[in-house]
């Protein structure tokens, strides 16, 4: 029988769920290359675990960029891995529902589903990325009230307002968490003489940047190595400096959600005004987020339980209804 699977390609993490069995994948969007002879040597949390050790000639590759697909040979080998490991067979000619940012172009589009269809997936349906989520958090979509949604992930922030089961405004742009890392680095290069690995500069983020640029602790004594002359070297890291890392990624978010509720028609602006901003997306989980956009939204802003798999679970929740249509169509065919 035909499996149905849901996806949710991020830039930093692919998820994968199916209705039955919830998420069954949640693993970084990577893939190591062999350059000689293009094969995949490992995906996924495997591929996470070689960075840094490989010879020359293996490469550890994000096929992802802002929330896109950049390379989608390399993103239907991700996929069509990911299948097999969590025990969908490439035989079985899934069905999937995917997510997409309501950024992504035409092209950009098409490349997601070649990749889907390429991997082995029969048919593939594509879903608006704050729709998935506004589902999977079992907002009222299909009812005429407003419901606002900002989705905060690694290569895209979006916020949209949705109504009768479409989105009415939106705002989105290829920024996000990542570009809080992206930042730090330069600031340390820049300012500091220091190179430090990617995985210390997602830590200094979780653990000392804050949204509203609250210090919320020490500084931080990471292993660097000094640019002049190649050292390794200690060196420590003020919240300050993450701050500094935050602030333009942080009000890119404020101006987003405040750009798509400022657009909405004044009875949906009500529903706003009592239901409030819920915030989705790994990224959201930065802390003080939510408080800066209720400052400068003036609604209450809430981020949702497991903030990162909000839309594969949404995703997956419409698996179930278009497998119930499916035997709709199946009785009328008799
Ligand atoms: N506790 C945390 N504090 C701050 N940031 C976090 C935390 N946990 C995860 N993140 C950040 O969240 C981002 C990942 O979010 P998510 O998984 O939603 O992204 P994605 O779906 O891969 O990206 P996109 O949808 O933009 O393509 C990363 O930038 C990561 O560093
Ligand atoms: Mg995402």
């Amino acid at each position: 029988m035909a499996t149905d699977v849901a996806i949710d390609l991020g830039t930093s993490r692919t998820r994968l769920a199916t209705d039955q069995r919830g998420v069954l994948i949640d693993e970084p969007t990577l893939v190591a290359l062999d350059t000689s002879s293009g094969d995949v040597v490992e995906i996924g949390d495997r591929a996470l675990a070689l960075v840094g050790r490989l010879p020359r000639h293996v490469v550890v590759f994000r096929p992802l960029a802002e929330g896109t697909t950049v390379d989608f040979d390399v993103t239907a080998r991700l996929i069509s891995g990911l299948f097999e490991r969590a025990g969908i067979s490439k035989l079985s000619r899934a069905r999937v529902i995917m997510s997409v940012p309501t950024v992504a172009t035409s092209i950009e589009r098409r490349a997601l589903r070649q990749a889907a269809v390429r991997a082995g997936a029969k048919e593939v349906t594509l879903m608006e990325a704050p729709v998935a989520a506004a589902i999977g958090l079992g907002l009222p979509v299909q009812d005429p009230v407003g419901s606002a949604v900002a989705v905060l992930g690694a290569g895209v922030t979006e916020a949209a307002l949705i109504s009768l089961g479409g989105i009415v405004t939106s705002a989105a742009r290829r920024v996000g968490g990542n570009n809080i890392e992206e930042n730090l680095a330069s600031l340390l290069r820049i300012r500091h003489n220091v190179v430090v690995s990617p995985a210390v500069l997602e830590e200094l983020k979780v653990e000392l940047g804050s949204a509203r640029g609250r210090i919320r602790g020490h500084s931080v004594v990471v292993r660097a190595r000094r640019i002049s002359d190649g050292r390794p070297v200690e060196f420590e890291v003020a919240p300050e400096l993450v701050n500094a890392a935050v602030t333009e990624v942080a009000s890119a978010a404020e101006r987003l959600v405040q750009e798509c509720l400022g657009d909405a028609p004044p009875d949906l602006s009500q529903d706003v005004s009592t239901q409030g901003v819920a915030l989705v997306g790994g990224h959201s989980q930065l802390a003080d987020v939510a408080e800066l956009l209720e400052t400068s939204t003036g609604v209450s802003v809430n981020v949702a339980h497991d903030p990162g798999t909000v839309i594969v679970r949404g995703l997956a929740m419409c698996l179930e209804q278009m497998s119930n249509l499916h035997s709709l169509f199946r009785e009328i065919d008799r």
